[in-house]
């Protein structure tokens, strides 16, 4: 099993640089993906093959899925797109027939919490999409994993804490969510496709270790800082918009963040089975906010 190929999206992001590092310290064979030689050129010193290509790009994803025994995928955005669900829902058809082409039999699919729900989830609803498109294919047998927020996400408040000295968003301050570390999801996703041992289409929820509020994870998050009296603030729908196409966002996909936080405060994005130990995951939120101030300390 370790000499067949396993591929690997956006190799260079969150999950995918933690999933392929994982493979290829198992002794997998791994070819990782991205847009860009240079950004993968440390994933080829460290032992994968690379390909450098856009999604947009059928045949340069149908090759590059081709020959693999299991593959990662992941549906890319861009902030500045003029319409949101157009474009990514144009990249998840490609992804998707790229692998019905390419005769992938196991696909590790990132989706996320909410994805249950058809509409009224801002950029939730084009994971939704996302699911339909692996259900109906067939031949395929594809592990959805739907994660929660990411720890991550807290790396663009950094400029914030800089620039205001606060964290803000449009998310109600003591709304419990859960959050989790891309590095959980990839344990869990380098380990199926490794072992590729499910049929059909399975859905499997990460919660993360706990659930948090936006309010503990700033106080947490600025304890690691230095900043002991860092403030959450809630901006409404409207302010957090404006902040959101004053950094670079097109307006149409400041809605759908704004949209997604409305679903979110208003209860609709939640486990439908609750959290067990089985979608509970290790890394605490803590251990996160010490690496993050630890790397933000370095030169
Ligand atoms: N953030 C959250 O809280 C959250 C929660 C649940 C689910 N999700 C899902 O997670 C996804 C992001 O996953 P992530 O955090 O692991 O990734 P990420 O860190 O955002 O990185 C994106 C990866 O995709 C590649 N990429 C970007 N545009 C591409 C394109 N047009 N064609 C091919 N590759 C492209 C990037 O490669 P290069 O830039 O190197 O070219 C990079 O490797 C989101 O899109 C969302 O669907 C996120």
């Amino acid at each position: 099993m370790q000499n067949e190929l396993i591929t690997v999206m956006g190799a260079t992001g969150n999950t995918g640089s933690e999933i392929t590092k994982r493979l290829l310290a198992a002794g997998h064979r791994v070819r990782a993906l991205g847009r860009s030689q240079d950004k993968l050129a440390e994933l080829a010193t460290s032992g994968a093959e690379t390909a450098a290509g856009d999604a947009t790009d059928k045949t340069f994803l149908t090759e590059a899925f081709r020959g693999s025994a299991a593959v990662y995928t992941l549906l890319p955005t861009d902030v500045t797109w003029a319409d949101y669900h157009a474009e990514v829902g144009a990249l998840g058809s490609v992804i998707v027939e790229a692998v019905r082409v390419a005769g992938v039999s196991h696909v590790v699919a990132l989706s996320s919490l909410g994805a249950d729900l058809p509409t009224g989830t801002g950029f939730l609803r084009s994971l939704h999409d996302q699911e339909q498109r692996w259900s109906a294919l067939s031949e395929t047998n594809v592990l959805l994993l739907r994660p929660g927020l990411f720890f991550e996400s807290f790396h663009a408040a950094l400029g914030m804490i800089e620039a205001e000295g606060v964290i803000a968003d449009s998310l109600a301050p003591d709304l419990p969510i859960p959050m989790i570390a891309a590095r959980d999801i990839a344990e869990v996703a380098a380990t199926a496709l490794a072992a590729r041992d499910w049929t059909g289409t399975v859905v499997r929820e990460l919660l993360g270790s706990r659930d948090l509020s936006y309010r503990e994870a700033t106080s947490i998050l600025g304890a690691a800082l230095g900043h002991e009296e860092l403030p959450y603030i809630q901006f409404d729908y409207e302010a957090m918009t404006r902040a959101l196409t004053a950094v670079g966002f097109s307006q149409n996909v400041a809605n759908q963040h704004v949209a997604m936080t409305r679903a979110m405060n208003e209860g609709r994005v939640v486990s439908p089975r609750g959290r067990t130990p089985v979608n509970t995951t290790p890394t605490r939120f803590e251990d996160f906010a010490a690496e993050l101030a630890e790397a933000h300390r370095r030169p």
